[in-house]
């Protein structure tokens, strides 16, 4: 069995491509956004979504020269998002680097995010296509209310698994889902397969999201880039959380603790309510339902030729299922 390393490593060629395009495509005179920017980029990232559209681009036409105007903007956006999503989260460290916030401060964050966000759309123009500009345009709104939702749902405790979900398919799910599909369309492949790309990413960004915030329960911070527990001390109630909350002798306990980390505004030692997660079915049963969608993701791949790509998607599908970082 092949691991993501393989993959990249078959692909390593034209990732160094991109790498080198999302480098000039943030390139500025102004010292501020340049080393705001620059600061994020370097600081790496695993550069899945990229890595979807080059595999995605596989069942068409693949040019490296048009991948790369979809493959950067993508991960323009994902950028940009995270540095905006750090404000919304009061979040200190990121890759294992200090947030453009924290570095700074919200206001730079917030305009380098902008200005991020501004790039990608310059890159996409080259693709003359209007549908991808619209199928970007409407995963940034979508993500924009995911985003918004989550600040809306801080500290509840009674909402429903469904608001979950539906929050994470705004905010990752769609995303991941339009790099395989715009990499599919930009390459011209028939649009059965697009859709079909569409599901596949869809379905893995589902689990993308829930293993993220599996990790951030049981994940250590050389691990995950940031320490553990991240989510709880700013409100957010992940799918773990929701299913211990089912438990009728845990919930009064963890409800405490929820009320405890609240009330002190998350500048708190967590390790109880952490503890309390960890011995809860909670994670099995995250565990379980990120695989469901994992399942469902290969399965949408099932009509596509059976060619290396393919190979390739449902690797890196098996490792984000798994995914330890
Ligand atoms: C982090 O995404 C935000 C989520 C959608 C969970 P990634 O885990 O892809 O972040 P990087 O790019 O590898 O840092
Ligand atoms: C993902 O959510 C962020 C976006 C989709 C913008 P999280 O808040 O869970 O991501 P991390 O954990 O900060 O990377
Ligand atoms: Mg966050
Ligand atoms: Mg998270």
């Amino acid at each position: 069995m092949k691991n993501l390393m393989d993959i990249y490593a078959r692909k390593k060629k034209d990732i160094a491509a991109i790498e080198k395009e999302l480098a000039e495509s943030i390139y500025t005179d102004h010292a501020m956004l340049k080393e705001a920017s620059l600061h994020l980029l370097k600081a790496g990232g695993k550069r899945i979504r990229p890595v979807f559209v080059l595999l995605s681009g596989e069942f068409g036409n693949y040019q490296l020269q048009t991948m790369k105007h979809v493959a950067v903007p993508l991960e323009l956006i994902h950028m940009a998002t995270l540095v905006h999503d750090d404000v919304i989260d009061d979040a200190d460290t990121r890759r294992g680097q200090l947030t453009v916030r924290s570095k700074w401060d919200n206001r730079i964050a917030m305009y380098t995010g902008d200005y991020i966000f501004a790039k990608a759309l310059g890159v996409i123009t080259q693709i003359h296509k209007p549908a991808v500009h619209q199928i970007m345009s409407k995963a940034i709104v979508e993500m924009s209310i995911g985003e918004m939702e989550q600040i809306r749902f801080f500290f509840n405790h009674e909402q429903t698994i469904r608001d979950y979900l539906l929050r994470i398919r705004r905010k990752t799910a769609l995303l991941i889902a339009i790099s395989c599909q715009l990499g599919a369309m930009a390459a011209d492949a028939p649009d059965w397969v697009s859709n079909k790309l569409y599901a596949f990413g869809y379905n893995v960004g589902m689990a993308f999201q829930i293993r993220d915030d599996i990790l951030d329960l049981i994940g250590t911070e050389k691990q995950i880039g940031k320490p553990p527990g991240s989510d709880v001390k700013q409100g957010n109630i992940t799918i773990p959380v929701l299913f211990a909350l089912q438990d009728p002798e845990l919930k009064p306990l963890i409800l405490k603790e929820l009320e405890r980390i609240q009330l002190l505004d998350g500048q708190t030692d967590v390790s109880r309510f952490l503890d309390l997660i960890r011995n809860s079915e909670g994670i099995d049963k995250s565990e379980a339902l990120s695989q469901k969608y994992i399942d469902k993701a290969i399965a949408a791949l099932d009509p596509l030729p059976n060619t290396q790509a393919k190979q390739d998607l449902v690797e890196v599908a098996y490792f984000i299922g798994n995914r330890s970082y």
